[in-house]
C-alpha cells in the first residue's frame, strides 16, 4: 500500500478514503477573543447532536470557538460589537488583506488612528475597516477589543515576537460563513424561532465586561437569563460559576453543570483558571 506522498509522486489517481470532506475540516476562529470557549466545544456537543436538524442560535457570539466547533448547518449569530460582526460579513466575500501587516509599533499606531478615523466618518463598515480590525486583534495587547468615551478604539500595542503570522485571505471561511446569518443587536432583540438551539455565552458575571461600549450589568444578566428562560426550544448557557449566577439560573429551573476553565485572556494580566458553569434547559 503506497503512501499518500508515494501516491502524490506516481502521478496516478489514486483514490483516497477516509479523508474528511472540506465541510468537516476544522476551523479556527478568525480573531482572538476574550472569553473564547473552544474547549467547551465538545462538551457541548453531544447535547447539540441530536439537534442538528436546528438551527443553532448564539446571541453572543464573540470569537466563534464554539460555532466553528460544532459548525451548524444552519445558525444565526449575533454580537453587540458592530465591528466584529462587520469583519464576519465580510468573510463570506472574497476577503484578501491588502492593508500592511507587520508586527510593528509604527505600523500598529498607524493602522489605529486609520481605523479611528474610518468609525468616525462613517466607515466601519468598509472592507478597509474589517481588515484593520483584523490586523489590530492580531496586534493589540492580550487581542483586548476596548473603545474609549468618544468611541474609538484604545488598546495599546502588544508584544508579540516579531515574526507573528497574519492571514493573507480567509477563503477557508467563505463557503461556511456565507450560509450563516449574522446580527449586531442586543440580544433581546433577535428574531428567535421557537425550536431554535441557543447556545448563549454572555459576558463573564465579572467586573470586568468591556467587550463593547456599554458594558454587561448585573441587569443584563438577569435580562439573558429570563430571556433563555423564556424560550421554549433547547437552551445552553455557560458563564462564570458565581454564586449569584448559579442562584439566576437554578431559580429559573436550569440544570447545573460545573467545569474547570482553562487559562483565559484578562484585562489584568491575572490568568487565574476559573470555575465555569452550564446551565441546560429542555435538553
Ligand atoms: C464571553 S464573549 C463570547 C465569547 C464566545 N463564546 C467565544 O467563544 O469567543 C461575550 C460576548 O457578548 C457580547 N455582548 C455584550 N453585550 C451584549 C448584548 N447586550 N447583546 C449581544 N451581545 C453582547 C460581547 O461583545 C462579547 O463578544
Amino acid at each position: 500500500m503506497p503512501s499518500t506522498r508515494d501516491s502524490e509522486n506516481s502521478g496516478k489517481a489514486t483514490k483516497r478514503t477516509n479523508a474528511p470532506a472540506a465541510s468537516e475540516l476544522p476551523l479556527r476562529p478568525p480573531l482572538k477573543w476574550a472569553g473564547g470557549k473552544r474547549w467547551l466545544a465538545p462538551i457541548i456537543r453531544p447535547y447539540w447532536q441530536p439537534h442538528r436538524h436546528r438551527r443553532f442560535v448564539e446571541p453572543f457570539c464573540g470569537g466563534l470557538a464554539v460555532t466553528l466547533g460544532l459548525r451548524p448547518q444552519f445558525a444565526l449569530l449575533n454580537d453587540a460589537n458592530p465591528h466584529l460582526i462587520n469583519f464576519y460579513e465580510w468573510l463570506k466575500k472574497p476577503f484578501p488583506v491588502t492593508i500592511e501587516t507587520r508586527n510593528d509599533e509604527a505600523v500598529y499606531y498607524t493602522h489605529r488612528d486609520r481605523f479611528n478615523k474610518l468609525i468616525k466618518n462613517g466607515k466601519r463598515r468598509s472592507r478597509e475597516a474589517a481588515q484593520l480590525f483584523y490586523y489590530l486583534n492580531r496586534t493589540c495587547f492580550n487581542g483586548l477589543c476596548r473603545f474609549n468615551q468618544s468611541g474609538e478604539f484604545n488598546v495599546p500595542f502588544g508584544t508579540y515576537a516579531a515574526n507573528l503570522r497574519y492571514a493573507g485571505d480567509f477563503d477557508r471561511y467563505r463557503a461556511v460563513f456565507s450560509s450563516w446569518e449574522f446580527a449586531n443587536l442586543d440580544f433581546e432583540e433577535l428574531d428567535i424561532a421557537s425550536d431554535d438551539f441557543i447556545y448563549a455565552d454572555p459576558p463573564y458575571d465579572v467586573d470586568f465586561t468591556a467587550y463593547s461600549r456599554g458594558g454587561f450589568s448585573w441587569e443584563d444578566q438577569k435580562r439573558a437569563a429570563e430571556w433563555l428562560a423564556a424560550h421554549p426550544g433547547p437552551v445552553i448557557l455557560s458563564n462564570q460559576a458565581t454564586p449569584r449566577i448559579k442562584k439566576l439560573y437554578k431559580s429559573l429551573g436550569f440544570k447545573l453543570k460545573f467545569y474547570d476553565a482553562p487559562r483565559r485572556i484578562s484585562c489584568t494580566g491575572d490568568r487565574t483558571a476559573a470555575c465555569e458553569v452550564l446551565a441546560v434547559k429542555g435538553l
